[in-house]
């Protein structure tokens, strides 16, 4: 078996950053395969482009060829799954591509895997791992008086984009019991942090408010969620992958639980210190309440405490530490926001290489 894993989803924000860590920390090879959806950029990646550790594969989870092939060829000792569609309101406007992606991608790449591990000899069959990177979401939503979830709290998704998650989590729980694939599930809150596409909430907030747009709040700004720094993620799945238990599954969160009103509004803060608005006015009168999100949870909180018992990790980054670099991040990386927003980035391979194939992406063939 070669020295290599493969990460599927590795273009997006949090399988970048975690693509990012795991080279600086290890030798061991990534096999990136990613179809570069709209959320997919391999510009989050550009650091690597002379690293032969990283070799990017463009393509499907779901295509069963494409994927046996890869396995086949590259013998990976471990499949780390980020790849999905991730945001909440595009699964309200068009549902069908979380059912494509999240449920029957991570069908089709559950078979594969079995099939390449089913073949495996003994001592690397034992060694082999399946790490699905899943969310908090698929237990629903919280009241403010209620207990954080805790890995035994019952699926109860609420919106497209979380039932096609607990789907995907049904799945990989099936196939350990059912066939003994050695999955390890990890159920994380919201991350932030570099690379992070500007339709979420915090990177939304800091371009919108930088380029004088409105700040815009669902609902009364209320809702609770738990915000975790995206390398602590990147660090628990880390750890997770090492020494968790197979086929268990670990909550990840931050113990941040803030209203998005009060994010909004530190954003703001830190921006009146940062880059003060020309006029002098402070950032929070681009703030607009508009209306809700349809279905919202009202609160997500994680009980982070079987990953810290069991395995030792904790969040390394405060919020205040987090949010902090994040901010100076956004401002630092101006040309990669415009990137995103003119649609450059999805013809960044071919700007900066000239063909098709960057650096050490290899076609899938
Ligand atoms: P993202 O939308 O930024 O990136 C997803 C990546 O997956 C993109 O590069 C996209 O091109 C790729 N992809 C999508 N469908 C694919 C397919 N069928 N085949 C191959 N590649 C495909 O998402 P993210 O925020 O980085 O989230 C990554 C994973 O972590 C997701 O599974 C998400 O559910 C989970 N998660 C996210 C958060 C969060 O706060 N962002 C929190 C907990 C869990
Ligand atoms: O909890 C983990 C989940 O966090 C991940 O599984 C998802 O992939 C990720 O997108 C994120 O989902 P959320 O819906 O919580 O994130 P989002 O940034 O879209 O929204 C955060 C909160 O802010 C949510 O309550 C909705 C609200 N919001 C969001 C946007 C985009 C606003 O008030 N205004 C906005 O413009």
């Amino acid at each position: 078996m070669n020295n290599c894993i493969l990460v599927t989803g590795g273009a997006g924000f949090i399988g970048s950053n975690f693509v990012l860590d795991w080279l600086a920390r290890s030798q061991e090879s990534v096999i990136n395969l990613d179809k570069l959806s709209y959320a997919g950029n391999l510009e989050n990646l550009a650091s690597l482009q002379d690293d032969s550790r990283h070799i990017f594969v463009q393509g499907d989870i779901g295509d069963t060829a494409l994927v046996e092939r890869l396995l086949a060829t590259r013998q990976p000792r471990a499949v780390v799954n980020f790849a999905a569609e991730s945001h909440v309101d595009r699964s309200i406007h068009g549902p069908e591509a979380f059912v494509q992606n999240n449920i029957v991608g991570t069908f089709r790449l559950l078979e594969s895997v079995r099939a390449y591990w089913a073949g495996l000899e003994d001592k690397t069959k034992s060694g082999f791992r399946f790490l699905h990177v899943s969310t908090d979401e698929v237990y629903g939503s919280l009241s403010k008086e209620e207990p954080a979830f805790t890995e035994h709290h019952p699926h109860e998704p609420n919106s497209p984009y979380s039932a096609s998650k607990a789907a995907s989590d049904h799945l990989v729980r099936a196939w350990h019991h059912t066939y003994g694939l050695p999955v390890l599930t990890t159920n994380c809150s919201n991350n932030y942090g570099p690379y992070h596409f500007p339709e979420k909430l915090i990177p939304l907030v800091i371009v919108n408010a930088l380029a004088g747009k409105s700040l815009p709040v669902y609902g009364d700004g209320q809702q609770i969620r738990d915000w975790l720094y995206v390398s602590d993620h990147c660090s628990a799945i880390r750890r997770v992958l090492e020494a968790g238990r197979i086929g268990e599954t670990y909550n990840v969160g931050g113990w941040n639980e803030q209203a998005n009103l009060s994010i909004v509004q530190t954003i703001c803060g830190l921006l009146d210190q940062l880059r003060p608005r020309a006029d002098g006015q402070p950032y929070r009168n681009q703030i607009a309440f508009v209306a809700d999100r349809p279905g919202h949870d009202r609160r997500y909180a994680i009980d982070a405490r079987k990953i810290e018992r069991e395995l030792g990790w904790k969040p390394a980054e405060t919020f205040e530490s987090g949010i902090a670099k994040t901010v100076q991040w956004y401002l630092g990386h101006q040309e990669w926001v415009a990137n995103v927003q003119s649609g450059a980035y999805r013809d960044w391979v071919r700007t900066q290489y000239g063909n098709a194939e960057a650096g050490n992406a290899a076609s899938a063939s």
